[in-house]
């Protein structure tokens, strides 16, 4: 890994093992001219990468720009299971979609496993792509006929899925369960490395250290002050740094986190597994654990176990701070694989739709010219691939089935139940704990820690380094001026609104806020 620090890198401290086992980052030179493009592309995870694959095939030239590297945002930090096995499940799906659209979506999600692996095959990936089963299993929080309910909804929607009795590759865990066949995982920054290729050949433009200031109809114009001029502005920056106010409300932001074990290799079958969530902590959008294995060494595989989300920013508001959460899941695990000791932890960030499928298609209230990705939800993978094929087609001016279902200027009224859920609670949480995080005097912050101070009549975020620097930034989030909260795990300043996240010198790091903190340095002893 190179000589930057880590939040520089990706979006937190922790690097996730795809970052540490390609050990190199993917970097382009950054844009240092005015240009002119037919697409402009902002963010190069799977969704703008994915969609600039597509448009290069279809003759487009197209110019992918990202403020960090190439997959320095959630790409990075995902755990990339390809599955058509939906995280908000078919029966929810029936109720908000109806039967028939909740068939068109399961359709999407296996197009898009079936696009990751012809693109995977035809540019010849090498991204360690297997094709395997998944198995869903009961929380002891959920209701028993669930597992019943998922395998009828499943199977009325097309999925190819059967009932078990019990779950296959688990200690300890006994009952029904429903295997979702033919599913599939990779390494997400292999596969990024291989779009990149294939891209760059086919003529396309990427320019990595480059961040879209402004995005308007014409194009964008960068923070080092370039333009790029394009037909077509697609934003693919996961959170929506062109909506203000539309797609913020329409959405969640959820920290989730992740454990990766050593596990002797062989010891069980290869296979995806999710329980279905934990009911008593959130019934509208229940937490649960995803676990895979990926292949590492001729002795060892990795056991990659995920969970334990909350909303961003409010973790206190269950009384588990963000770093406690990696011993939940370690505990969790142990008592269901035969793991030895944990290698790698990091954490990311989910964007939860309030009507479960992203949004992907011409931005609301704006230009006709410009698109957006977000809203992944924990199937990012294959939206994200999903954005590829359906923006391409919107550019190039062709019918796609599925464009209504992902129109993000659709109102689902059975999502405006979430909504009012989610947003109050969010809210209530968000006024409870407000004052939790503030101190009245510096000597109450320790070395690595971050804090809200009021100085000189202004709520501040100071971050004690280990030198004892203070950063203090304005505690107002760029986006709609709530307070920011500290992270003291990935050490940084989140904002429980709408998921904004800054590092401690606070530069953006997740929208939808698009514009840093202003910041300031200074030494303890200076008058502190
Ligand atoms: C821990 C975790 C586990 C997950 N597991 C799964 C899973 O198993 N299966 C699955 O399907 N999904 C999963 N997801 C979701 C999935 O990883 C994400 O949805 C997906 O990676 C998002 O891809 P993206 O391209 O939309 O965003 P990103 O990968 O975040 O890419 C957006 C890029 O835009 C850049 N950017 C932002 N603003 C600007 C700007 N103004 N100018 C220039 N560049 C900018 C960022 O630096 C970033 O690189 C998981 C997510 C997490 C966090
Ligand atoms: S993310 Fe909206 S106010 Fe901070």
């Amino acid at each position: 890994m190179n000589q930057l620090a880590n939040d520089q890198i990706s979006s937190g401290r922790h690097l996730s093992y795809w970052l540490y086992s390609e050990m190199m980052l993917l970097e382009f030179e950054s844009l240092n001219a005015d240009i002119e493009t037919d697409v402009v592309i902002v963010g190069a995870g799977i969704a703008g990468l994915s969609v600039a694959y597509q448009l290069v095939q279809s003759g487009k030239k197209v110019v992918v720009v990202e403020d960090g590297f190439v997959g320095s945002g959630e790409t990075g930090r995902t755990t990339a299971h390809l599955t058509n096995a939906l995280d908000d499940r078919y029966y929810r799906l029936n109720k908000v979609f109806g039967e028939e659209k909740a068939k068109l979506i399961a359709k999407s999600h296996t197009d898009a496993i079936d696009f990751i692996e012809h693109v995977v095959q035809k540019e010849n990936i090498k991204c360690d792509f297997t094709r395997l089963n998944g198995y869903l299993f009961l929380h002891p929080s959920d209701k028993t006929e669930s597992i019943n309910k998922e395998f009828e909804a499943a199977k009325n929607a097309g999925i190819d899925v059967e009932k078990l009795q019990n779950v296959p590759g688990i200690l300890n865990e006994k009952g029904e369960c429903v295997e979702f066949k033919n599913q599939a995982q990779f390494h997400p920054l292999k596969y990024l490395n291989g779009l990149c290729k294939a891209i760059l050949d086919k003529g396309g433009k990427i320019y990595t250290q480059t961040h879209a200031k402004d995005i308007n109809g014409d194009g964008i114009k960068t923070g080092d002050g370039f333009t790029i001029k394009a037909g077509y502005i697609v934003v693919a920056t996961n959170a929506p740094v062109n909506s203000k106010y539309i797609l913020p409300m329409k959405q969640f932001a959820y920290r989730t986190y992740v454990i990766g074990a050593k596990i002797k290799k062989d010891s069980i079958p290869m296979a995806l597994w999710w329980d279905t969530g934990d009911h008593n902590a959130n019934a509208s959008i229940p937490p649960y654990h995803y676990v895979r294995i990926q292949p590492m060494n001729d002795e060892f595989d990795l056991l990659i176990c995920g969970g334990e989300d909350h909303a961003t920013g409010l973790a206190d508001a269950e009384k588990i701070a963000e770093e406690q959460r990696y011993k939940l899941l370690e505990n969790w695990a142990r008592e269901r694989f035969p793991m030895e000791e944990v290698i790698y932890h990091w954490s990311g960030q989910v964007m939860e739709p309030i009507d479960c499928m992203a949004y992907i298609g011409k931005n609301p209230m704006d230009k006709d010219n410009i698109f957006i990705v977000t809203g992944d939800s924990g199937n990012g993978m294959t939206h994200g691939s999903l954005a590829g094929m359906l923006i391409s087609d919107l550019i190039n001016g062709k019918e796609n089935i599925y464009e209504n279902i992902y129109d993000p200027s659709r109102m689902k009224l059975r999502g405006i139940g979430v909504f009012f859920k989610e947003f109050v609670g969010g809210l209530f949480s968000y006024l409870q704990n407000k004052s939790s995080d503030t101190i009245k005097d510096i000597s109450e912050l320790s070395k690595d820690e971050g804090k809200i101070f009021e100085w000189q009549g202004k709520k501040c975020g100071i971050y004690r380094d280990k030198d004892d620097y203070l950063h203090i930034v304005d505690a107002e989030c760029t986006h709609l001026k709530c307070i920011i909260k500290w992270n003291n795990d990935e050490k940084s300043w989140d904002c429980p609104c709408h998921g904004s996240r800054f590092t401690p010198d606070g530069k953006v790091i997740n929208g939808p806020a698009n514009v840093d903190l202003p910041h300031h340095v200074e030494k303890l002893d200076n008058g502190f």
